[in-house]
């Protein structure tokens, strides 16, 4: 059969998914990278998730009438007719791995981090993909608040590390199923009287899930939530306790927050804790949280096992590349060269594989192009590096196993043995 031909629109990336080209994928190895290094300080265990799950996990977990599993998943079709997605967050699949794994004879709590892509069929805007990535942490096993605490200082210490504070984080409670059940009630009773001056979502949300009216970004509809009730005057004593120790813990680390009486975000698994981070001043724009999570204590429960707490969050990683573009943060680059290897003939060429990777050897960063051939672009290329010295092998230090370092300040020029490049480089170096 005859395939369609290859318009200009096929050669385009799918809508909302981008391809991170090198200069941009710096700043996402600097972010991981800081991510990794203070949550495994934090003793949370970086491990892997497959990119597809079963359908039934999500629906289960994060809720049939949540937007995520209304709308947004991306939904395949294999040929055995199994029903899988591409992930769309990364706690249920998290909670399943530690229920199939049965990490519960593991020491408690288990404290996992993962990264990488997550796919939601969404309207594509600043800050917001159909494929994203996310540095998420989670501690599962672990009831009381310092665990809350944790994740927390965890993300904001990312955040602040990498240098896109001052961060302020909004929080609320939940409370427990009971709490949320008798807070739906309450909201319904309230609501009943407004449903014909709801925007049409939420006229549909009244009666699917009330809890979403709380989020609504029609003016009216916000008009309408200021006299809500709100659930944190439908918490029982056990979670109100438990809310102000999380509060106490982030007083005494000096995290700064504003409680929002209103999140309750879209992920039906939160029960107690859930925070949203954001970078200071951009706090009305709702698609800029940086970060964000909350405690899932009843999720083991809905996947049919008994019961284990659990709390986490998930930071938004493009959404913190953008930042520290904003703010003109520079990714860190550990691999700097400080050396560049200059090549001229084709014996210097034959010799070149050989004595970069000596110097690779040495851990001595070294860098080159070995493809180009004149004097004048590869050492126009050493000055853009920024680096030191300059290594230059022609035809006749080929011959003579030699070659000429080049003080690129001083533009000075001295000729060593090979054997000897190590040491002088490294002496000069340090
Ligand atoms: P979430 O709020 O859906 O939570 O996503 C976490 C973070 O991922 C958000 O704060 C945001 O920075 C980023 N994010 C979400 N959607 C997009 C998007 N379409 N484009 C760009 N960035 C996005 C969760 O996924 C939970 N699993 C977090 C969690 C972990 N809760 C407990 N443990």
């Amino acid at each position: 059969m005859a395939s369609k031909k290859i318009g200009k629109d096929d050669l385009q990336e799918p809508k909302g998914m981008r391809d991170i080209l090198p200069n941009d994928y710096t700043y996402f190895e600097t972010v991981y990278k800081k991510a990794e290094e203070i949550s495994s300080f934090y003793n949370f265990q970086m491990f892997q998730l497959p990119h597809v799950e079963k359908s039934v996990l999500f629906e289960h977990t994060v809720g049939e009438t949540s937007d995520i599993v209304e709308k947004e998943m991306y939904s395949l079709k294999t040929k055995g007719s199994d029903g899988l997605v591409l992930r769309p967050e990364g706690t249920a699949p998290v909670m399943r791995s530690y229920l199939q794994h049965g990490m519960h004879t593991w020491s408690q709590p288990v404290m996992l981090s993962y990264k990488g892509s997550f796919f939601r069929y969404e309207n594509p805007q600043k800050g917001r993909f159909r494929e994203f990535q996310q540095f998420g942490i989670e501690i599962i096993g672990e009831e009381s608040a310092i665990a809350e605490a944790i994740v927390i200082k965890t993300m904001t210490l990312i955040l602040e590390e990498l240098g896109v504070g001052p961060i302020t984080i909004q929080i609320n409670s939940r409370g427990d199923k009971d709490c949320i059940n008798n807070y739906r009630k309450a909201l319904i009773a309230y609501y009943k009287k407004y449903t014909k001056d709801l925007c049409k979502d939420c006229q549909r949300r009244f009666k699917t899930n009330p809890f979403r009216l709380l989020d609504c970004k029609d003016e009216k509809c916000i008009e309408i939530r200021d006299d809500a009730p709100q659930i944190l005057d439908h918490l029982c004593n056990p979670c109100k306790k438990h809310f102000k120790e999380v509060l106490e813990h982030l007083d005494l680390n000096n995290i700064p927050y504003l409680l929002n009486p209103y999140l309750v975000r879209g992920l039906d698994y939160y029960s107690r804790t859930v925070f949203e981070i954001f970078a200071d001043g951009s706090e009305k724009l709702s698609q800029s949280a940086l970060g964000s999570g909350g405690r899932y204590d009843g999720l083991s429960k809905t996947l049919g096992k008994k019961e284990v707490p659990g709390v986490g969050g998930g930071l938004g990683v493009d959404r913190i590349v953008e930042l520290m573009k904003e703010k003109k943060i520079k990714p860190k680059n550990d691999k700097k060269a400080k050396v560049f290897f200059i090549q001229l003939g084709s014996l210097a060429k034959y010799k070149s594989l050989n004595i970069v990777e000596m110097l690779r050897k040495a851990n001595i960063p070294v860098a080159q192009s070995l493809t180009k051939n004149n004097l004048g672009g590869q050492l126009s290329t050493a000055d853009k590096l920024g680096v030191s010295y300059a290594l230059i092998m022609g035809q006749k230090e080929a011959q003579e196993d030699s070659v000429i370092i080049r003080d690129m300040k001083t533009r000075a020029q001295t000729t060593i043995k090979l054997n000897d490049i190590v040491a002088t480089i490294k002496k000069k170096l340090k």
